[in-house]
């Protein structure tokens, strides 16, 4: 039995990190970049060019970039693998419940998770209208990129044609946030990031610590991840008043702050879990 490891980037910290730890678990991995598959239809029958190794058949999968043709064909590759019986973390369905911060904050919502009051709109009269302060962030991004807090409304003026955003009311109640990553009900690790940029993104200059969280904010992690299908996630929370809330959930969060800050192995976590699921 082998697993696969399908991304876009071969030689990012996590791939590699992945490898490292499979190569010491002594499983067999195979590193496939989405660039190097293809999907043949010929005469009616359809054929999968993935894997050079015919023994694989678990998958983690991490489809998520860019909006172009190729985010399109990473998600629908991911889907059809998980159709062919390949057991895929994550599933498709968790993709797609996490592909904009639209579909993540409704089902959230339905499932009365707490997420900050936000209006989702393409309309740029609404963000001018809304009285600041604020956060303004596209719907579809990752790493804190075009995230700001809007403090007076000059700024709206620098909004993009065709952009559509998230407007939502600011939540912290001191220079850190939390980002937990879960795995398979469970969290993995939790750090606080501490900024004092109002972005708290380990890829904007956030420093990660360490954080013996309480059950309640696990639990809250737990549940966030579950409600979006996603077996193994990043889940980010916030405070107001000493009130949590969800800020977002990411299907592919990177490992290489939360390592660093919590000397959590994440990557033979991970490993372990794909080799140890139930029902190999
Ligand atoms: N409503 C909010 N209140 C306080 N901080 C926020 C809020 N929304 C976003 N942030 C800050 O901006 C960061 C990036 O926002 P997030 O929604 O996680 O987008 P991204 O998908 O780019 O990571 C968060 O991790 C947090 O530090
Ligand atoms: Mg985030």
């Amino acid at each position: 039995m082998t697993i696969a490891v399908l991304t876009h980037k071969p030689h990012s910290y996590s791939s590699i990190r992945l490898m490292e730890e499979a190569g010491k678990l002594g499983v067999d991995c195979q590193l496939v970049s989405f660039s190097e598959t293809a999907l043949i239809l010929k005469e009616g029958i359809v054929k999968l060019k993935v894997f050079h190794d015919k023994g694989v058949r678990k998958i983690f999968s991490r489809p998520k970039t860019l909006l172009r043709p190729i985010l399109l064909y990473a998600l629908s590759l991911t889907r059809i693998l998980e159709e062919e019986g390949f057991y895929v973390v994550n599933p498709f369905k968790g993709f797609m419940n996490t592909l904009d911060k639209m579909i993540t904050y409704r089902n959230l919502c339905m499932r009365k998770l707490p997420v900050p009051d936000s209006i989702l709109t393409p309309s740029r009269e609404s963000v001018r209208e809304t009285p600041p302060p604020f956060f303004l962030k596209p719907i579809y991004g990752s790493r804190g990129r075009g995230v700001k807090l809007v403090e007076s409304v000059n700024v709206i003026s620098s909004l993009e044609a065709h952009g559509a955003w998230v407007i939502q009311a600011p939540v912290r109640d001191a220079d850190w946030d939390l980002r937990m990553l879960v795995l398979n009900g469970h969290v993995l690790a939790a750090m606080k990031r501490v900024s004092n940029k109002p972005v708290t993104n380990i890829s904007q200059g956030g420093l990660g610590e360490a954080f013996k969280g309480d059950e309640e904010v696990m639990e809250l992690a737990v549940n966030a991840t579950e409600a979006l299908s996603c077996v193994f996630a990043g889940v980010d929370i916030s405070f107001k008043n000493g009130e949590a809330f969800i800020l977002d959930v990411n299907p592919q969060p990177d490992f290489m702050g939360v390592e660093e800050a919590t000397g959590v192995n994440v990557a033979r976590e991970i490993i372990r879990h794909m080799l140890f699921k139930a029902g190999e």
